[in-house]
């Protein structure tokens, strides 16, 4: 893990509410897998205002250039704080943190699924995958409340992935529940392994389909954490085998392992 001072490259508006914030840090770029996370200090300089750093995911990684970006949304004070960072400005941030995903080298296809801002993780994921597995077809199922909530899918574009987007009040793709599209595409077509990253109640459903249909797959969890490095127990989840720390033990863990109710 890696603690230091990174540098602003951008801070770039995805849609109201949303941000894309690039950092220069070359050891961090150089460590990181995709499911990482790294905590973030929001508040300005040398403030411990709000005293707790912030988890986001890792939506890029640029080992050649050195750098990383994450995208998020502002919900309160600390994601506000740090929609107010600036190009030039310095940040504290520590990482990479968590486990991260591992797809089993047999699988031939993969589903991803995403739910409002869990899908920068699994973007990371599927850059990835192209670059390292790229006979594995990878697809997306994306779901948002409306069309704003659906980020960078010209991204998914440009990576030839297909994205099945869903949005519940129908402004963009297909109307409903991005479970619901899951479920009706499961059944002319079969997935190897799933992957899921979103609000808990999804993640509750999209395990419930794989279980089913005996798909194995994992799930990146979104715990409330404070230290982020397993000291404070702050952040467990129920676990087959007991309680696990999502910072440290996590934020990956296989479907049928984990307890979400
Ligand atoms: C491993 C991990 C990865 C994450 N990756 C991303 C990411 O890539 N992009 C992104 O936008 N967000 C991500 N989050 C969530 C992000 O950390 C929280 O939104 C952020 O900490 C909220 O801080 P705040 O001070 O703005 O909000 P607060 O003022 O602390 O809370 C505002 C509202 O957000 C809710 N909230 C806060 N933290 C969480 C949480 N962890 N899970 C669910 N609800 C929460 C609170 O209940 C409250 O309603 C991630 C969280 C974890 C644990
Ligand atoms: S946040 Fe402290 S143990 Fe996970």
């Amino acid at each position: 893990m890696i603690q230091q001072e990174a540098l602003v490259q951008e801070m770039k508006i995805l849609a109201p509410g949303y941000y894309r914030l690039d950092l220069l840090a070359p050891g961090l770029a150089a460590e990181a897998r995709p499911g990482q996370f790294i905590q973030v200090r929001a508040g300005d300089d040398g403030s411990l205002d709000p005293l707790l750093a912030r988890p986001i995911s890792l939506y890029r990684i640029d080992r050649n250039g050195g750098s990383v970006s994450m995208i998020f949304k502002a919900v309160g004070r600390g994601t506000a704080q740090l929609a107010a960072k600036q190009r030039g400005m310095l940040m504290k941030i520590w990482g990479p943190l968590g486990n991260g995903f591992a797809i089993p080298d047999a699988a031939q296809s993969l589903a991803l699924v995403a739910g409002g801002v869990g899908m920068p993780p699994l973007f990371c994921l599927a850059e990835e995958l192209r670059r390292a597995r790229p006979g594995l077809r990878v697809e997306l199922f994306y779901g948002g409340r409306t069309q704003r909530d659906l980020l960078v899918l010209e991204q998914w574009e440009a990576a030839d992935i297909r994205v099945h987007s869903v949005t519940e009040d129908g402004s963009y793709g297909r109307k409903g529940l991005v479970t619901a599209v899951l479920e009706a595409q499961l059944r002319q077509k079969d997935y190897d392994f799933m992957v899921a990253c979103g609000p808990t109640p999804m993640l509750k459903a999209v395990r419930q389909v794989a279980l089913e249909r005996g798909i194995a797959g994992q799930l990146s969890l979104e715990s409330y954490m404070a230290c982020g490095v397993g000291a404070c127990l702050g952040c467990v989840c129920k676990h087959k085998a007991g309680y696990r720390r999502v910072c440290v033990d996590g934020p990956v863990f296989a479907m049928d392992e984990v307890d979400l109710e």
